[in-house]
């Protein structure tokens, strides 16, 4: 049998970004679940992934998760749709039983389409999403497999990254940009009653989508999505469970420069934030 040098002992729930967005996932899970320890993982040097290819999202996710699992963790999130959406399924099925079966990759995708049954009335949901996560075709998939009746219309948002990225998403040329987008989700659709925020940077912009949006359309956005996700996750795998450190203790890692990072993440957490420079 061949040697399985990664740590056995239990180590922190790891959570994967290809840069920032994922802190609001990562936000959440420490306020609902703060007994659990966390290592971030933001690949800021190689991000955003949203434009990049399907080969280049999974073999630099899958970089990350072998990290990951180096430094103790037994369970990775991909707290990254684009992430998700292009490299989980390949990891799962091709990467886990050659790198450790007992580890465990899960996703946001899934999560969030089983939320959204409760959100819409009417069956007409809208995803704001990457360029990347667009093309998947994932959300499409996965909401036709658990509700087969409903009328999904993914929109790519390729300015909204960038626009969260560099600090701008408070700012008033940022309406510009949000409104665009609303009114194209909406002219495909006009029947939509709940939308999707499919990137962890969304959040950040929510105020202005729901002022684009027309009222009465529900924003669903993941934090709490994903919190309850996991927490359901754990419930029901107490092996996992059990390879989780419990001491409410965050770290995170950054492929950019420390400095560079906890300056913008003090953005999305309103803490500081220290961080170590990696390479995957
Ligand atoms: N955070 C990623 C997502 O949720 C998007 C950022 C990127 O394009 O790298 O899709």
């Amino acid at each position: 049998m061949k040697e399985n040098k990664l740590p056995q002992a239990p180590g922190s729930i790891g959570v994967f970004d290809s840069g920032y967005g994922g802190l609001t996932i990562l936000r959440t899970l420490c306020t609902e679940l703060p007994e659990y320890d966390y290592l971030y993982l933001g690949d800021n040097a190689r991000a955003p992934y949203g434009t990049r290819s399907f080969d280049i999202v999974y073999q630099f996710t899958l970089q990350a998760v072998e990290y990951l699992f180096r430094r103790g963790c037994h369970l990775v999130i991909l707290a990254c749709n684009t992430a998700s959406a292009k490299a989980l399924r390949s990891i799962q099925q091709l990467d886990l039983p050659r790198l450790d079966p007992e580890r465990r990759v899960l996703g946001v995708i899934r999560p969030t389409v089983e939320a959204v049954g409760q959100m819409t009335s009417n069956g007409h949901v809208g995803v704001f999403a990457t360029p990347g996560t667009v093309a998947s075709g994932s959300y499409e998939m996965e909401i036709a497999k658990l509700y087969p009746d409903f009328v999904t219309t993914a929109h790519g948002c390729p300015m909204w990254v960038p626009l969260v990225e560099n600090g701008e998403a408070h700012k008033p040329g940022a309406d510009y940009f949000v409104r665009q987008e609303a009114e194209g989700l909406m002219g495909k659709d006009p029947d939509i009653d709940a939308v999707i925020l499919g990137c962890t940077h969304y959040p950040l912009l929510e105020d202005k989508i729901k002022r684009y949006l027309p009222s009465g359309v529900k924003t669903v956005s993941q934090g709490e999505i994903v919190a309850r996700s996991l927490e359901d996750y754990l419930r029901r795998h107490p092996d996992i469970a059990s390879k989780v450190t419990r001491g409410g203790k965050t770290e995170f890692l950054t492929t950019e420069t420390a400095d560079k990072f906890d300056a913008a993440a003090r953005h999305f957490l309103h803490v500081p934030v220290h961080a170590t420079q990696v390479v995957l």
